[in-house]
């Protein structure tokens, strides 16, 4: 067979999960409530179907038959997160030891199975006593954090050497504090900024405390949703409106988790509009010193964005998309399973960006995916014949590939997902993973995709 598509020795094969999607078990093993636990019980009907995070693919108990499976499908590296509320039930204070053991087992039998844990500390699921005292408004909470964080790398730090502060930042900015799809619903703008500011003084904080721990070969970075911002033309106000969209989106975390500032631009616009956060003395230098070694990169799809048709009114509460209206480009591949746009060459994109401007910082995808909606029409023979998660998955790693060959500093490759499970807004509807779970059941059976990759694992390329 020839290879076309050879990737780099060492080449990082895997796939992405978190905790809240994936273990179930969510009031056993002496876990606390988080976020999610806590909204489900007040408001089902805000989720898909009533569903809440109680019921998923089950990993708490099956994680010894999980992780064989990915030994099988050529696995050489797993991202998982750690449950805050878990292993600190109350978010500060007492370590669970049922935690402790669950973790331990399941980054042993991760390296036991030739599969190197990647850990991620937060994933959306801020333990509810600590939303109560206000979340990631509250600086105190920064500090809980990282005494979080420390833990964790006193506990598992021997055996784990990739780890990750957060995952996509951005999105519980977005879901909690501007656009009301995550607890605690709340539509501020300032509120949002302040969010924002101290997740990433928090990040800065455990990468600080994170160089304290004599940990092997370890690294430590952040987990960034980057979404390339396409403008509908080359006119001044579709550029302005793109360049702005990418600042607020992408930059703002971008930024100072790798060139350890913020964008003057963007304070400027958020001084304009009386946003900006309230800040520390010894911030500026905190972040500074406290760059990341390591940037996770997710990539779904790009936005399209043209300059507003309508002025916004100058008297309504400031919110990022004065700047810019979001635009459906005539001619779009769509996912018609899903209805996000598949953009491969975006990945390539991002790439050159970090190579050219971020420091050529070694990075990997750390999720990219397909998600589809009523997946079992494509059952054949037992299996889900998933042609178009192949072709999607071998798409983009072209022009990773590509990317690569150009000097940039990738890694590896991970999927999003590595089985089907629940998702915070949308339950079931959307399945990701190479492996299909029959919920009910817990079954488990490998798609069409898991083989493929599995070939390209393998072989290092396809
Ligand atoms: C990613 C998140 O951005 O999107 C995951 O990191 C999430 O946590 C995934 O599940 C898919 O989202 P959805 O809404 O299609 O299920």
């Amino acid at each position: 067979m020839s290879i076309n598509y050879k990737f780099p020795k060492g080449f990082w094969w895997g796939s992405a999960t978190s905790a809240t999607q994936i273990e179930g078990a969510a009031n056993e093993g002496g876990k606390g409530k988080n976020i999610w636990d806590h909204w489900y019980e007040t408001e089902p009907n805000r989720f898909f179907d009533n569903v809440g995070p109680g019921s998923t693919s089950d990993f708490y108990h099956l994680y010894k038959e999980d992780i064989k499976l990915m030994k099988e499908i050529g696995h050489n590296t797993f991202r998982m997160s750690i449950s805050w509320s878990r292993l600190i039930p109350g978010g500060r204070g007492d370590v669970n030891p049922e935690a402790v053991t669950f973790y331990n087992n399941v980054i042993d039998e991760l390296i036991s199975n030739d599969i190197e844990p990647f850990v991620n500390l937060f994933h959306f699921d801020m333990p509810l006593e600590l939303q109560n005292e206000g979340g990631w408004e509250n600086r105190e909470v920064v500090d809980a954090y990282t005494d979080y964080a420390k833990e964790a790398f006193r506990l598992f730090g021997d055996r784990v050497s990739k780890w990750f502060t957060f995952n996509e930042p951005i999105v519980p900015v977005e879901g909690g504090y501007l656009y009301d799809f995550h607890y605690p619903n709340v539509v501020d703008a300032g509120r949002a900024t302040q969010v924002a500011y101290h997740t990433m003084i928090a990040h800065a904080q455990a990468v600080e405390a994170f160089r304290g721990f004599d940990i092997k070969d370890g690294k430590i970075g952040i987990i960034l949703n980057l979404t390339p911002s396409y403008p509908r033309s080359q006119n001044p106000a579709d550029l302005k409106a793109s360049r702005i969209t990418d600042l607020f989106f992408n930059r703002s975390f971008l930024d100072p988790a790798v060139l350890g500032e913020y964008p003057a631009e963007l304070i400027e616009i958020l001084r304009e509009h009386g946003q900006l956060p309230v800040t520390s003395e010894g911030d500026t230098n905190l972040l500074k010193a406290n760059t990341a070694d390591i940037l996770g990169v997710n990539y779904y799809q790009p936005r399209r964005v043209k300059a507003k048709d309508h002025l916004p009114n100058p008297y309504s509460p400031f919110m990022p998309d004065w700047y810019f209206d979001n635009y459906e480009m005539p001619g779009r591949k769509m996912n018609k399973y899903r209805g996000w746009e598949i953009y491969e060459k975006g990945i390539y994109d991002i790439m050159i960006n970090l190579k050219e401007n971020y420091g050529n910082i070694e990075s990997f995808i750390s999720e990219n995916g397909m998600g589809v909606e009523g997946e079992e029409r494509f059952i054949q023979d037992g299996e889900i014949q998933d042609d178009y998660r192949i072709e999607f998955i071998s798409d983009h790693l072209k022009w990773l590939h590509k990317a690569i060959e150009e000097g940039c500093n990738a890694k590896g490759y991970h999927l999003w997902s590595f089985m089907d499970n629940w998702s915070w807004m949308n339950a079931y509807k959307n399945r990701y993973g190479f492996i299909s779970v029959d919920i009910e059941t817990q079954e488990r059976t490998l798609k069409k995709s898991a083989h493929w990759i599995k070939e390209v694992s393998e072989n290092n390329g396809f």
